[in-house]
């Protein structure tokens, strides 16, 4: 065995983007907990890893790589529950969005920090992850990590650690943006007597054939003008967003959500 994985927290997250790299790890073994123990055991189950039932357990067993995907105001908690655990060589997987790779080392005790921002989507292979890493993670545990994490999606590696605060109310938040519009279009609809079923099948089309035309490096602004005759249906609802303020809405959104950001780093 080469390597071998710790998974703390089973929750949304870790089922999103875990089961992808154990499918792509060799010769790896994957051990997982949670405190209530159930979602450790379906994810285990589910993904071919361990349950570890009890942190006690793992008392004289070498851990290389320590996924950190419980929630940010658990790290006090979970520092003091694995101090055993920790060693300067482990490498921290985190997906923790409020704390920064200084934060890790000092409740962690181990400079190797690969941070994460992930991304919901990557439950169905389209992630949008944001990474940054520490100089000091050892390369063959990078190079590892990184051939097994970079299979699916688009994931991008940072230089500045700063950048992934920048880019956690776009990519970590922006999931939720889409299915709040997408729940508001689908109302509507119902609402003028199309079948829920229906709304929901189109706005979610709606949704995804926007998206890949973005893709397709095509400029935003140049695809919605073409869908936008002057005086035409779609001006009338895009004149609307623009009356009551839709960009600057937006740029107040992203704002309170980066100040939240910092705010949770500092809280630490
Ligand atoms: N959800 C998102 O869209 C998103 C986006 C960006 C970043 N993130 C980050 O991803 C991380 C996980 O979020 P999530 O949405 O997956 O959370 P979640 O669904 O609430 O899951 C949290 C998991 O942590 C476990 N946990 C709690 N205390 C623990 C402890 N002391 N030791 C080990 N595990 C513990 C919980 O165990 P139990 O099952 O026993 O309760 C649960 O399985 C967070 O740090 C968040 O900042 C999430």
């Amino acid at each position: 065995m080469k390597y071998r994985h710790l998974i703390l927290g089973a929750g949304n997250m870790a089922r999103a983007l875990i089961p992808g790299f154990i499918q792509n790890s060799q010769d790896c073994e994957f051990l997982v907990f949670t405190p209530s123990g159930d979602k450790a055991k379906s994810f285990a189950d589910d993904f071919g890893a361990i349950w570890v039932k009890d942190l006690e357990e793992l008392r004289n067993t070498h851990i290389d790589y320590l996924w950190a995907c419980f929630k940010p105001q658990q790290l006090k908690q979970v520092a003091l529950e694995i101090d055993f655990l920790t060693h300067p060589y482990l490498t921290i997987v985190s997906l923790l969005a409020g704390s920064d790779a200084k934060a890790l080392t000092e409740y962690l005790t181990t400079d190797q920090i690969i941070r994460i921002m992930p991304n919901t989507p990557a439950q169905v292979g389209l992630g949008v992850n944001a990474l940054y890493k520490t100089k000091t993670v050892h390369q063959d545990k990078w190079g590892a990590f990184w051939q097994a994490f970079n299979t699916s999606g688009i994931n991008t590696v940072f230089e500045n650690e700063d950048d992934i605060d920048t880019i956690t109310p776009f990519s970590g938040s922006g999931p939720a943006y889409f299915f709040e519009i997408a729940r508001i279009l689908i109302e509507d609809m119902k609402a003028r007597g199309i079948d829920g079923a229906l709304a929901h099948q189109m706005v979610a089309g709606t949704i995804e054939g926007a998206g890949r035309m973005i893709s397709k490096n095509s400029d935003a602004e140049t695809l919605r003008n073409n869908v936008t005759s002057k005086n035409g249906v779609t001006y009338e609802a895009l004149e609307s967003f623009k009356e009551s303020g839709m960009e600057e809405m937006f740029n107040r959104a992203i704002e309170r959500a980066y100040q939240r950001t910092l705010e949770l780093k500092g809280s630490k």
